[in-house]
């Protein structure tokens, strides 16, 4: 059976990412803080899926040692680590008027050094295994300093970047590495946002997670349109792009 480490699995696209694997018959090791949710992924697979290997646990990821440890401890209890999937993450607002520090912090300790940490565990284990796929989740929002979220584009982009070095140290080691960049989609983490352009389910989101794996894609972006937001954001030039975001803070549009 192949097998693979999700962090982040007890929401969102982690648990969707979860389940699908899951039937596409992988074995688990599923990480979160939320043990309860945890074991809730793991009865709900293990009743649909009796043959599935299916290992929880629960650890902050920002507690790099712990996170280690999590990782080495699932990748021993599965005995072969295929692919890990850098997942876990959180989102905030850090309105660059404001004080934001706290929150900013919080962002970077989640989705930059646990992200880095647990990526560096699964990568150790896959130098020694000479293979393996090292996935993470980065976003659109890599593209560009979108307003009031300095700190969650940063950490975004920051993964992209990360992963885009290491998809090139490893290249002849039979390590694969692949950035995925999802636009918005229908999680815990977006459901108070004001406007959610090319909403996907998560399910889909999944889906699509899954496609990039399977065909060892370098990076993917979604949904479709987010093939053309992607680059057009980034190169869009600095003077279009702050008088777009100008109006939409006069008007309140978007
Ligand atoms: N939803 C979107 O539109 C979207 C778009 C682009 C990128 N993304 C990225 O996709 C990833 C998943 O997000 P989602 O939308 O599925 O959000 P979500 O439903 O809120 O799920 C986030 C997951 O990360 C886990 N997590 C958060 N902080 C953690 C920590 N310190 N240690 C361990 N686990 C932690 C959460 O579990 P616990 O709370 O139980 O720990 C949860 O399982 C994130 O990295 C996000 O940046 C999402």
């Amino acid at each position: 059976m192949p097998t693979v480490i999700i962090t982040g699995a007890s929401s969102g696209i982690g648990r969707a990412l979860a389940l699908l694997m899951a039937e596409e018959g992988y074995d688990l090791g599923l990480i979160a803080r939320r043990r309860e949710l945890l074991e809730s992924a793991q009865s709900e697979i293990s009743r649909y899926h009796p043959k599935i290997k299916v290992k929880i646990y629960p650890c902050n990821v920002a507690d790099t040692d712990e996170c280690r440890k999590a990782i080495f401890k699932l990748a021993h209890e599965l005995q072969h680590l295929d692919v890990f999937v850098a997942n876990a993450g959180v989102g905030g607002s850090t309105p660059g008027g404001d004080p934001c520090w706290e929150e900013s912090q919080k962002i970077i300790e989640t989705n930059v050094r646990g992200a880095i940490a647990s990526l560096e565990a699964a990568k150790e284990i896959m130098l020694k295994q000479k293979s393996g796929h090292l996935v993470g989740i980065s976003s659109i929002a890599a593209a560009r300093g979108l307003p009031q979220s300095s700190a969650y584009c940063m950490s975004r982009a920051a993964i992209a970047v990360y992963l885009e070095s290491l998809r090139v140290d490893l290249k002849n080691r039979g390590i694969f590495v692949t950035s995925i960049h999802p636009g918005f989609v229908d999680t815990p983490m977006t459901k108070k946002m004001s406007s959610r352009p090319f909403l996907v389910s998560a399910e889909k989101g999944a889906e699509e997670i899954f496609w990039a794996i399977r065909r060892k894609k370098a990076r993917h972006y979604f949904p479709f349109m987010m093939r053309v937001v992607y680059p057009l954001l980034k190169h869009m030039p600095d003077c279009v792009y702050d008088w777009i975001f100008s109006i939409r803070r006069e008007q309140k549009i978007f």
